[in-house]
């Protein structure tokens, strides 16, 4: 996983619960980084893991929605880091529908090593878009927070349903209505 998930989760903790508890997750994690991130680095999937079980136990949120704020927070990262590539669309359906033939191709050229996951269109139309998401990190809340404001960027909303197909949250379906 890259290292600017890492350091822009941690920015978020602190702002959210302090410098203190930035620290306790960290010291609570076996961390073969130590929890010294630099935003160009790469590290494994199970470190952010950790991370956030510990955040839950001690802040008592659900896992799924310490993603959903993490996303919506990572958002205005992507909008301040690559508007390019945000600015090529005119529409939020238009938008999640190309992640995985265009957005995340051309992530994966600027971060070869990229953990991303798998998006499959199964119905599009105008205001309406059905997705599978699969991955192995079951991140889906982490999705469900950047789709979410990716219709705020479009000044619109949508309601978005999301189905699992797998028990884990590694298969799941979203269900997107353009309000
Ligand atoms: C300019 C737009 C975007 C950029 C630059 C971008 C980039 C990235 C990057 C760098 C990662 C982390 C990869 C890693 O740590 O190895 C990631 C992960 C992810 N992205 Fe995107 N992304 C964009 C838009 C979106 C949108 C709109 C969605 C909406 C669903 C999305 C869904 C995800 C998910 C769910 C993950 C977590 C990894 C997983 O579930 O396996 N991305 N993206």
């Amino acid at each position: 996983m890259k290292g600017i998930v890492f350091t822009e989760f941690l920015d978020l903790v602190e702002n959210k619960f302090g410098l203190v508890m930035v620290d306790k997750i960290i010291s609570q994690s076996k961390l073969e980084s130590g929890g010294a991130y630099t935003a160009i680095g790469t590290y494994a999937f199970s470190e952010m893991l950790q991370l956030l079980k510990n955040l839950n136990k001690n802040t008592g949120i659900a896992i799924d929605d310490l993603l959903l704020v993490y996303a919506e927070h990572f958002f205005s990262v992507l909008e301040n880091s690559y508007p390019a590539l945000l600015n090529q669309y005119r529409d939020p359906i238009e938008l999640l529908a190309s992640i995985e033939n265009h957005i995340h191709v051309e992530v994966r050229k600027i971060y070869p090593d990229a953990e991303l996951p798998e998006f499959v269109v199964l119905e599009k139309s105008k205001n309406s878009l059905i997705m599978l998401y699969r991955s192995n990190r079951a991140m889906h809340h982490f999705g469900l927070g950047l789709m979410n404001k990716t219709f705020e960027h479009f000044n619109s909303t949508a309601e978005i349903i999301l189905e699992k197909i797998k028990e884990d949250g590694t298969e799941v379906k979203f269900i997107i209505h353009k309000n």
